[in-house]
């Protein structure tokens, strides 16, 4: 295939109020002029990425990750989606208020009031996006809206020209591009660049297609489109099947210039397309000229900074980002590796932020080593929390083990939730063993006030969680329950992800400790501090 003789659609800055240039400095990261072509990364992390059940951050973790975005050097931070609620809009308020160099980009449906919403909640911002749009696959068109091609044509206009009253930068987004027919999608996205927007993005909503069909598709509009030249495709790829990277890279190969993205790949069901990967493959194929703005020694901790705040681990074997990414096991791999590194590594574990040189963490090491090894690792914390965190958890840890490593640094963090926490564990005593019938008593401190409550089970965890429900008295279903494997011996860390059902909503609750029965009552009772009101005796 030849993939540089097809007609790229011209960037220009003047349809994006955002300081990204071609002159050699974007944000706070200068990079190398070349001829290879810009891409934009567009990060919805904190949009697509935290619809997922569980992921929810609040509004400081969130101007956290975007601090942590700017300094990666992303072009666009999807901030959220105000109309959706009340918490949503003031993240985008605040996000915008806190950083300066990327847009800050507000998600809408194609309707007025979602529109002036996302226009009051950029107020703030230095260079702002409305991003607006419409489903535009027959199943869409059909079920969706029970309406016909040219009435969501005539809405998706109209939407563009409503969000035109309030900023420059107009993305309009065509939902299910990926299975609507090219034809009609050249006809909606024609009409919507003359209608003003400068994005136009083409999402494969449902992560339905192959590489080379996501790839024609973005020809076609390249090819068939009167006016592509004044906006700037841009690709969403969703996981569902495995290929949102591959899908990405073919889109941009084949002309699109913005790629939506998420740190860690996290987003609804199997995910969005990982930043990290495309900002990688970009990085290590001199055979694709493309460039983009990302430092790529912020990957890592960025990485570490969105698992552990949405506690949603990265599987081991994560490209990239995974525990196991740069562990060479194999025999045959290590001699190699040893003999000349280039013989199985195609990228140097430092050039994405990993650093071999790690603090030995021990119960003698003091609040400035703590602080450097969790600020490596993508933990921020205020001091006072930070000395509540050495104190009340890194300390105790500390004087059971010789050393801390990493991961149970991590596992600690996202087990801690500080004072604020309304709901505590007080005590915990469990009798089990063979023949004998699990008993458990548990004391909670609900808001400073103690309860006590006894229960049998059929098992040691099923007894403590009953003696909780006696004290909450909420239905409360436990649909997942996931113990996180122990790596390093018996004495090491026990890790438990745990999705409650309650209510009708789903809630999502992580603890960590060397006691495994403990682990499973802490990540249950992060699952109820998420409730909205608990019922007490
Ligand atoms: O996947 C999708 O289609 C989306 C749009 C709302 C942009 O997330
Ligand atoms: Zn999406």
């Amino acid at each position: 295939m030849d993939y540089y003789s097809i007609k790229i659609p011209n960037f220009s800055p003047l349809f994006i109020s955002s300081p990204v240039s071609d002159l050699g400095f974007s944000g706070s990261n200068l990079f190398i002029m070349s001829s290879d072509r810009r891409i934009y990364i567009f990060d919805t992390t904190l949009r697509d990425g935290e619809q997922v059940p569980g992921c929810q951050l609040n509004t400081v973790e969130k101007i956290q990750v975007a601090r942590m975005l700017e300094e990666l050097g992303v072009d666009v931070i999807e901030a959220g989606f105000p109309i959706s609620s009340p918490g949503d809009f003031n993240s985008v308020v605040e996000i915008s208020k806190a950083v300066t160099w990327p847009v800050i980009c507000a998600l809408t449906r194609a309707v007025p009031k979602d529109i002036d919403t996302a226009a009051e909640a950029l107020k703030y911002a230095r260079h702002k996006r409305i991003h607006t749009g419409i489903g535009t696959s027959d199943s869409h068109i059909r079920y969706k809206f029970n309406s016909n091609r040219e009435e969501i044509l005539e809405r998706a206009v109209a939407a563009v020209k409503y969000a035109k009253k309030y900023v420059e930068d107009v993305e309009f987004y065509a939902e299910d591009a990926g299975r609507t027919d090219n034809e009609y999608l050249a006809r909606v996205v024609e009409a919507v660049i003359k209608a003003g927007a400068t994005v136009v993005n083409i999402p494969d909503t449902t992560g339905y297609c192959l590489p080379e069909e996501y790839a024609s598709k973005i020809r076609y509009l390249v090819e068939n489109v009167d006016g592509i030249d004044k906006a700037i495709i841009s690709t969403h790829c969703h996981n569902d099947l495995g290929m949102a990277t591959a899908n990405t890279i073919s889109g941009l190969i084949a002309g699109a210039s913005q790629c939506e993205v998420t740190i860690n790949g996290v987003g609804e069901r199997a995910g969005n397309t990982a930043l990290e990967e495309i900002a990688m493959i970009i990085r290590s194929h001199s055979d694709i000229p493309l460039q983009t703005n990302i430092n790529t020694t912020k990957i890592a901790p960025a990485s570490r900074m969105v698992s552990s705040l949405m506690s949603m681990p990265v599987q081991a074997n994560k490209a990239i980002v995974g525990r196991n990414a740069f562990a060479h096991s194999s025999g045959i791999h290590q001699d190699g590796v040893l003999k000349d590194v280039s013989t199985y590594e195609i990228i140097n574990p430092k050039d994405v932020g990993i650093d071999d040189n790690q603090i030995v963490l021990t119960a003698r090491s003091g609040h400035a080593a703590l602080k450097y090894r969790l600020e490596t690792l993508g933990v921020k914390m205020s001091e006072e929390k930070l000395d509540d965190f050495y104190n009340n958890v890194f300390l105790k840890y500390a004087d059971q083990r010789k050393q801390v490593g990493d991961d149970d640094l991590l596992a600690l963090c996202g087990a801690h939730r500080g004072p604020a926490v309304h709901i505590k564990l007080d005590y915990l005593q469990v009798t089990s063993g063979k023949g004998v019938r699990p008993v458990a008593s548990v004391g909670l401190d609900i808001a400073g006030e103690k309860f006590e409550a006894a229960s049998g089970g059929n098992g040691p965890v099923d007894a403590a969680l009953n003696a909780i429900k006696t004290i909450i008295r909420r239905h409360v279903t436990i649909k997942e329950f996931t113990i996180q494997n122990i790596t390093n011996g018996s004495d090491d860390l026990g890790k438990v992800h745990m999705q409650v059902e309650s209510e009708g909503r789903v809630y999502y609750g992580f603890g960590a400790s060397t006691d495994i029965i403990t682990a499973s009552v802490e990540a249950y009772l992060d699952c109820i501090n998420k409730f909205k009101n608990v019922n007490l005796e």
